[in-house]
């Protein structure tokens, strides 16, 4: 069955390494008939949490803080699959990601028991080295916490320049996870 799915691209760069996954994914994904949402979280207007927690009291704008969440909130609510993508920075997601992310509490917020909605996941990351533990440990832990399924991660170190990702079997390995979703 056809699934709608969510990314968020947590890389600043423009035709960056995980723009790459990301454009690979998405094909794969296209090309079986899912739909693909893409928010570039560099270029929106994304504020950080404001842990005030009073959220939660309207359901098509949870959040107090009115930003491009607004743009988001809607498209997470429809998605099946939320992707999360990013460069590895410091050995973890970005921050663009990472601040995005936090907003979305505004949404379990709509829930009396502040229930996240249940989603399935997928992890694109790029680095300069290979030392994805961290990040990793991180997905994997968020994932039992919101009782969301992973369907895969594609983890492609050894990328330092924007496109040195290019030709890389780890595209190949992106598309057919978006393929076969
Ligand atoms: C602020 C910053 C922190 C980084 N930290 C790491 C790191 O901890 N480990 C690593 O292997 N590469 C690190 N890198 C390199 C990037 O992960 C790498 O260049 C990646 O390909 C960038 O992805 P992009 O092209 O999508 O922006 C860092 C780069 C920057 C700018």
């Amino acid at each position: 069955m056809a699934k709608k799915i969510v990314i968020l691209n947590g890389s600043p760069r423009k035709g960056g390494n995980t723009a790459h996954l990301i454009d690979a994914f998405t094909k794969g994904a296209e090309r079986a008939g899912n739909t693909v949402v893409r928010f570039d979280l560099q270029g929106m207007n994304i504020r950080p949490c404001l842990g005030c927690c009073r959220g939660g009291k309207d359901e098509a704008s949870p959040c107090v803080q009115k930003d491009d969440m607004g743009k988001i909130y809607p498209a997470y609510r429809e998605a099946d699959v939320v992707v999360l993508a990013s460069p590895l920075y410091y050995w973890n997601v970005s921050g663009q990601l990472k601040c995005a992310f936090d907003r979305l509490f505004a949404v379990a917020e709509c829930d009396a028991n502040y229930n996240n909605p249940v989603k399935e996941s997928v992890l694109l990351m790029a680095a300069e080295g290979f030392e994805f533990e961290e990040a990793e440990y991180w997905y994997d832990r968020l994932m039992s916490h919101l009782g969301w399924t992973s369907l895969g991660k594609v983890l492609a170190g050894g990328v330092m320049e924007a496109g040195a990702i290019e030709g890389s079997p780890k595209l190949k390995e992106a598309e057919a996870l978006g393929e076969k979703l």
